[in-house]
């Protein structure tokens, strides 16, 4: 099978055509696909009706999953788990702001991939931002800060009993099944200027917010050093704007990628399902 790789024209981002994601894949295809995910971060998929068991498999090309913890999977699905709204609901946006995915891991997913079942008429657009480009950008006073430095990552502004998505966020009309627990306090230190583990491309990694601080540095100076680092990593030239279609798949690169998701669509039902892949051992 030769599949066609289509550069989005933007910063980042293809769109991948010319096979069938709900048979088996040959060896070829997988790597084939890897290397254009390596290249472009986020890969789309249109046009392919997928089921939980070929989603399931797509994902255990790529490294097997990865641990999901705080939202629960979809029933009678280990590593399924469900990225949904409904029409009216009135909880705050789910993942609005830019991160990594679960960055507060030691060992963080690869990558993630989404899979559209239900997608609003318009709205709901996920955004990519690349932090290879953003790191090649750099002002240099900023990375002579940053160089060598280590991020303390945590859950606990997210997913701590006290958190966004807590206690009180339990009591409103939330339709995903999210789980806080006391163990999203835990902290996990990452480079925040680090080399991809595979392709050894230099890029910045992870983002204010699951980055809850420097070490070395004062709270006062990281948490002023970590806004403008936001700042500069999500300027539009590194700003991939993704459009959803139903029954699309999209995988992007954890590692070289922020995203963060976007409202506009009231009165519409959204939903998705998302796996993530495992670092690689
Ligand atoms: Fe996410």
């Amino acid at each position: 099978m030769t599949i066609t790789v289509t550069p989005s024209g933007q910063v980042c981002g293809a769109a991948v055509t010319g096979l069938d994601l709900t048979q088996a894949l040959d060896a070829t295809t997988v790597a084939a696909i890897r290397a254009a995910w390596l290249e472009h971060h986020v890969l789309s998929f249109p046009g392919q009706p997928m089921s939980d068991d070929d989603l399931e498999r797509f994902t255990e090309y790529f490294g097997g999953f990865g641990e999901d913890p705080f939202i629960a999977s979809v029933e009678g699905r280990e590593h399924v788990i469900a990225v949904q709204r409904n029409a009216n609901e009135q909880a705050p946006l789910f993942a609005e702001n830019w991160h990594t995915d679960w960055s507060f891991q030691k060992n963080p997913p690869a990558g993630t991939c989404l899979f559209a079942i239900t997608i609003p008429p318009q709205g709901g657009d996920t955004l990519y931002a690349d932090q290879h480009a953003a790191f090649k950008a750099m002002p240099a006073d900023l990375r002579e800060r940053l160089e060598g430095k280590r991020a303390i990552h945590s859950a606990k502004m997210a997913y701590a009993p006290e958190g966004m998505y807590g206690e009180a966020d339990q009591a409103i009309d939330r339709s995903m099944d999210i789980r806080p627990s006391p163990e999203a306090n835990l902290t996990q230190t990452h480079r925040i200027i680090r080399a991809h583990p595979e392709t050894g491309e230099l890029g910045i990694f992870g983002s204010i917010g699951y980055m809850i601080g420097i070490e070395g540095m004062s709270d006062d100076e990281a948490l002023a050093t970590l806004l403008e680092l936001s700042a500069w990593q999500t300027r539009d030239e590194f700003v991939y704007t993704h459009k959803w279609e139903k029954d699309m798949l999209v995988m992007w690169d954890n590692r070289s990628v922020l995203h963060r998701a976007t409202g506009g669509y009231e009165g519409y039902d959204r939903l998705l399902h998302r796996t993530t892949i495992a670092a690689a051992a």
